[in-house]
């Protein structure tokens, strides 16, 4: 009986550290904004390849669609977080503690669906341009500060940020248009290059991503406007090839090229 016992103790103890080392395996993206178009977009295909992802939403009332994935993909796991919202924010610092994160995917943003972007100087709304660089700028960077423990426990650790070739001073649109999406992005894009020659040392790639001009709320009815899935998964390769040589670059979704800032 003793012997029986044993045997049912050993195989256990097998059977649980076999568990937990194929889980430690298995590698995890944390996205921001994840409810809808992009991020969502990138739950899923994240998922499909097996990731463990963490996908965040800054609101649990607006989620249907990714709360609907993430029952049908136990890899899916839904956090709620607002990027400006300090409380969310400590929140999964605490409940992540011991994690590794081997992407952190800064997808969320406050993006131009608000008429007065496409308005002149004169025109430009004062509150909705703190709200870009609330939500764009510092709420990035503060999920840069909340996470980057966790990234930094990797063995390839990437942390990839949405930008818009909108805030690059070579190769913007000549035209006059959001202002405030633009300089928010600008301020995200130097905040990316700063931080490259922090994560150097510690062997992270920190990249700028643009995902070209994607039929979303926002590119909806542009010219040339890809679709969502087409972007995501070219996006997805960038991501994947990323290497070390390529940290501080701002590239964009096609070929990874490199976008002069
Ligand atoms: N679509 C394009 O053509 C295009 C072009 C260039 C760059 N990009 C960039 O690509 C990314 C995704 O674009 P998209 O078109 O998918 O944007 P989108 O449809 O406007 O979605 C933005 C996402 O960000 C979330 N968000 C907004 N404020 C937030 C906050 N304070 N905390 C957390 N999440 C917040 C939104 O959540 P709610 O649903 O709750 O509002 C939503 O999930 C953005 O960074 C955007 O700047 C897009």
């Amino acid at each position: 009986m003793k012997k029986i016992i044993s045997l049912v103790f050993i195989s256990l103890i097998i059977s649980s550290s076999g568990l937990h080392s194929s889980e430690e395996d298995v590698s995890t993206i944390l996205i921001t904004g994840s409810n809808r178009n992009i991020g969502l977009e990138f739950v899923k295909q994240f998922s499909q390849k097996g990731w463990r992802v963490i996908a965040t939403t800054r609101s649990l009332d607006s989620a249907d669609d990714l709360i609907e994935f993430s029952n049908k993909n136990r890899n899916v796991i839904v956090e709620q977080l607002d990027i400006t919202n300090d409380a969310h924010l400590q929140n999964l610092k605490k409940k992540y503690q011991d994690d590794v994160v081997d992407i952190l995917l800064n997808n969320a943003a406050y993006t131009p669906r608000y008429f007065s972007s496409f308005r002149g100087i004169e025109g430009v709304d004062i509150e909705a341009t703190r709200k870009s660089f609330e939500v764009n700028s510092i709420g990035t960077m503060r999920v840069i500060q909340t996470f980057i423990e966790n990234v930094e426990r990797s063995k390839s650790g990437k942390i990839v940020n949405l930008s818009t070739k909108a805030a690059s001073f070579d190769e913007r649109p000549e035209i006059p248009m959001m202002y405030s999406y633009a300089m928010s992005k600008a301020a995200l894009n130097s905040m990316i290059k700063t931080l490259s020659f922090e994560t150097a040392e510690s062997n992270i790639i920190v990249v700028a991503l643009s995902p070209g001009i994607v039929n979303t709320t926002m590119g909806m009815g542009l010219m040339g406007a890809i679709d969502i899935d087409e972007s995501v998964t070219k996006m997805m390769l960038v991501i994947e090839n990323l290497s070390m040589d390529q940290n501080g670059l701002f590239l964009d979704y096609e070929d990874g090229r490199v976008i002069e800032w």
